[in-house]
């Protein structure tokens, strides 16, 4: 490792901070009871869709090898978690949003924290003193389906820094920071002052990058703001905002960007932007 890159996350840390996140979170679903039936034919699918694959494209041994060997090493370093997130939770999402009404979604990633400090409606993102980056107000409202305010509820937002690493997961970045809980005030509004984050970079340097690489992919996601928004009796909704213009914004090598949530920061003239955006909330 080279001094330049002294605070780049490496696949294998980033990949065992991402697992024991997972762990320690216990995601919703994780560990529950699932039918025979439904694992005898969600998981027959999923081999019959292999099966084609090694028919179709007459995979070789070497090859099957191959696939065997990366498996391996995507489980040793602990990357499924960004593996999955990258390229097969945007499915798992979409299916979730064909009954979903209000703000659209999103995938939620491999770099959520719970338990973050609680912020009043008009706050400033926990960051460090020389927090690198373009200031960035994001200001609005949540309301629910009928456009009534919704009044305390909870932006848990989390989002990379200046150099697309997030805390908790990158080396040299203290806890807690650009992560936060904001409460809306009584008409539903809050006020978030942040920088705005970079775009982020799968590690190259794991089995996932490997195989980008070997596929001849890119390994980036545009700058994006991850939030989850949820309020008592309605159904949160876990999403992420874009910026308008932003590189790989429209081609996400986790295929996570919908046109509904791309945002159009304005400059304010002082080299600081400021964004407006709304949530929606349905009935839980
Ligand atoms: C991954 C990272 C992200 O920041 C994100 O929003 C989604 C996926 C990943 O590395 O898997
Ligand atoms: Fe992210």
């Amino acid at each position: 490792m080279t001094t330049t890159e002294k605070s780049a996350p490496t696949a294998a840390g980033s990949g065992a901070s991402a697992t024991q996140a997972f762990r320690a979170t216990r995601q919703q679903g994780a560990g529950e009871a699932v039918s025979p039936e439904r694992v005898d034919a969600v998981v027959r699918a999923v081999l019959a869709g292999v099966h084609e694959a090694v028919r179709t494209h007459k995979v070789t041994y070497p090859e099957f090898q191959a696939a065997k060997k990366w498996l391996i090493e995507v489980g040793e370093g602990g990357e499924w978690p960004l593996f999955l997130d990258v390229f097969v939770e945007h499915v798992v999402e979409a299916v979730a949003a064909e009954t979903q009404q209000g703000t659209k979604g999103s995938i939620l990633g491999p770099y959520y924290l719970p338990d973050q400090q609680k912020l009043p409606s008009v706050a400033a993102l926990p960051s460090r003193p020389d927090e690198k980056g373009t200031p960035l107000v994001f200001a609005g409202q949540v309301r629910d389906v009928d456009g009534n305010p919704v009044a305390g509820a909870e932006l848990d937002i989390w989002h990379a820094d200046e150099a697309g690493y997030y805390s908790g997961f990158a080396p040299d970045i203290p806890e807690g920071n650009l992560r936060g809980v904001v409460v809306t005030d009584d008409q539903g509004r809050f006020e978030i002052s942040t920088i705005q984050p970079a775009p982020y970079q799968i590690p190259t340097d794991g089995p996932t990058g490997a195989l980008i690489t070997a596929a001849g992919w890119h390994p980036w996601r545009p700058a994006h703001l991850h939030l989850i928004v949820r309020a008592p009796g309605y159904r949160q909704i876990t999403t992420q905002l874009y910026f308008e213009g932003g590189e790989y914004v429209d081609s996400d090598v986790a295929q996570a960007t919908k046109p509904e949530l791309v945002l159009n920061p304005q400059d304010q003239g002082d080299g600081s932007l400021r964004s407006e955006y709304d949530f929606v909330l349905e009935r839980a």
